[in-house]
């Protein structure tokens, strides 16, 4: 049975065998979004569904993040977990969403889970450079959720910092999730590196909304990792404070432990 998920290589890549090339109509035009200006995704006033209104209205449930947290102080949760606690929080029904490093297809499906509504609404623009990750997210996706679940996804063979390359342009972006390193099971030499992970973090604080969030797990106990750690905490620290808020979470006794960074566009 083929594969109803969306997925796409990168540009010059030929689709993968066992997954199905949907559509990808805007990509006829992907020359004018090569080099997108820095505004090309501010919030519209006219549109309902972006701008601070709509961060402010937002209720902001935070009981499983409470919850969450409180097991991430006293050891009983891991760092992916408080980070899907935190995405509940952020995520509306409806919202389209990035996870940036697919790998095994467990941040794939909790985003889907928290975007998904009844009516179809809601989309996950998953990627990864290697075919053994996005094999793994859609067979995760086949087992876990129906057809229509799977339509909201469109996965992606492509390194994170060319995003907007098939991210439509004009798309309102809620929250942009990173888990780095290395595929759990997978090639450990494969990794996340600091020069395209800062790219990707570039590009995705230009496409978040108002009221969206940068989700980062940083594995720090792989040869890369500290220093990846270091790249992304400089740019976190630059980002300006009218506009973002930059947090971390460290267990300081555990320096093995991975790190979470939430960057909140206000
Ligand atoms: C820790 S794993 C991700 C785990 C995954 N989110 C999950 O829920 O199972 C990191 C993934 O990042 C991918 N990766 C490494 N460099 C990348 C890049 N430049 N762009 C996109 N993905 C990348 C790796 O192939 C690997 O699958």
């Amino acid at each position: 049975m083929a594969a109803s998920i969306f997925l796409s290589s990168s540009l010059l890549k030929p689709p993968m065998e066992t997954l199905t090339l949907i559509s990808l109509p805007f990509r006829r035009n992907l020359s004018s979004l090569r080099r997108p200006s820095p505004l090309r995704r501010t919030p519209n006033p006219n549109f309902p569904y972006s701008s601070r209104i709509q961060a402010s209205a937002h209720p902001f449930p935070v009981a499983a993040s409470e919850e969450a947290l409180m097991g991430f102080i006293t050891g009983k949760r891991r760092a992916t977990e408080v980070a899907h606690s935190v995405w509940k929080s952020i995520i509306q029904k409806g919202d389209t969403v990035i996870d940036a490093t697919c790998g095994n297809g467990h941040d794939t499906l909790a985003l889907l889970k928290l975007v998904g509504d009844e009516s179809g609404r809601g989309c996950v623009y998953g990627m990864d450079i290697q075919k053994s990750a996005l094999e793994s997210t859609s067979s995760l996706l086949e087992i876990s959720v129906d057809s229509s679940e799977k339509k909201m996804v469109k996965l992606f063979s492509l390194c994170h910092s060319k995003m907007e390359d098939v991210v439509p342009r004009d798309t309102l972006v809620r929250l942009v999730a990173f888990n780095l390193g290395y595929l759990p099971g997978g090639d450990k030499a494969v990794i996340t590196r600091s020069p395209t992970t800062l790219l990707a973090l570039e590009a995705s604080s230009r496409i978040l909304i108002a009221g969206g969030l940068i989700s980062l797990v940083v594995y720090v106990g792989h040869p890369g990792g500290r220093d990846e750690l270091v790249a992304i905490q400089s740019f976190a620290a630059s980002l300006p404070m009218e506009s973002w808020i930059s947090c971390k979470f460290e267990v300081l006794n555990r320096p093995a432990c991975p790190v979470l960074i939430f960057l909140y566009r206000r």
